[in-house]
């Protein structure tokens, strides 16, 4: 029996990852810029040799079954290969944070994953091979194997092989505020990658989507390496709508936000005209991630609580790469 335990931490996408020019190995059209979320954290304990015919996948404490199971096991199926060894697995996955409603659990689920089914298995990869590797499980945790500014590099070969995520600058390079306000603690109805899916085929507007995300890339590269949070801040407003015009825009209409993310959007921007240098992102959900500088995080933090709607606000910051916490 071998058996590993690694954390991941979610991540917020300045500059996002939305469309895919290969479905089944998850790669992207565009490059992707995110912040590594401390304290937003995702546990994976694989254990490889059981007696067993299938994989028994605990995720959030109960039995994963149907499409949910399925993906965790083909992601397992790619350790196995790799190591050349056929083993099932006992995996228990969990999070400290609300899973499935746009908080990129996938990212930090599959990131943990990565690192602690190679680990179980005696193989020992790069951040860089565990980077591809976790952008198979899903893409945006391609960018949670590493810590601070994440920059996914689209790449170009046909089988992935140049698709994986470097790591712009460590956390401790700028130390920016994250508050997460959840507006609705259920389940999201139509997950990224669905989402993704449809405004590809169906959005008039995706191929504008395409055409100004390479600026917004370099503007926010450019604007995390000089710390400029006035430019990172409104690159990413602006990348976050194009991103959600593109589903607006889809057939049939698909809209992640309700009347609270309204709310939020509106109080970051009155926050901004008193002064204040908060920005907003929201990825495919109704939740909304605000940043700002540390310093003025609880300030932040306080005056979105009192949103009305506003079910609880999350505190993070820049945070370190996926780690094996247990390995025997
Ligand atoms: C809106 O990585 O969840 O959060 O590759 O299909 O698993 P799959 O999609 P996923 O998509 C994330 C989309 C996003 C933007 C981002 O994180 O860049």
């Amino acid at each position: 029996m071998t058996e590993a335990v690694a954390t991941a931490n979610a991540n917020v996408a300045l500059a996002k990852y939305w469309g895919k020019r290969d479905e089944s190995l998850n790669l992207p059209y565009t490059g992707s810029i995110s912040i590594t979320l401390a304290g937003l954290t995702t546990t994976a304990r694989v254990r490889f040799g059981a007696a067993r015919v299938i994989d028994r996948i605990i995720m959030s404490g109960r039995e994963a079954e149907g499409l949910e199971a399925q993906r965790v096991s083909a992601f397992l199926d790619l350790v196995r290969q790799r190591a050349g060894e056929e083993p099932r697995a006992e995996v228990e996955v969990a999070s400290n944070f609300p899973v499935a409603a746009g908080l990129a659990s996938s990212a930090s689920t599959f990131a943990a994953l990565a690192l602690a089914a190679s680990r179980a298995l005696g193989l020992s990869l790069s951040p860089l091979e565990l980077s591809v590797l976790a952008r198979r499980g899903s893409g945006s945790a391609a960018r949670s194997i590493f810590g601070g500014y994440v920059e996914w590099q689209p790449g170009q070969a046909s089988d992935g092989s140049d698709s994986y995520a470097v790591q712009l600058a460590p956390a401790q390079h700028w130390p920016l505020g994250i508050v997460a306000a959840i507006t609705d603690p259920g389940r999201k109805r139509v997950g990224s990658r669905e989402g993704m899916a449809q405004g590809l085929k169906r959005s008039p507007f995706f191929p504008a989507w395409l055409q100004s995300h390479d600026a917004d890339l370099e503007a926010i590269r450019q604007a995390v390496l000089a710390r400029d949070l006035a430019t990172a801040g409104l690159v990413a407003e602006s990348n976050c709508l194009k991103m959600h015009a593109v589903s607006l825009a889809s057939s049939p209409p698909l809209l992640y936000w309700n009347p609270t993310t309204v709310a939020v959007i509106q109080r970051v921007h009155q926050l901004r005209e008193e002064g204040t240098q908060a920005y907003f992102t929201i990825d495919a959900g109704p939740q909304v991630k605000i940043i700002c500088p540390l310093a003025e995080r609880d300030a932040v933090a306080a005056a979105i609580r009192r949103v009305p709607g506003v079910h609880d606000v999350l505190l993070s910051e820049p945070g370190d790469e996926a780690r094996v916490v247990e390995s025997e």
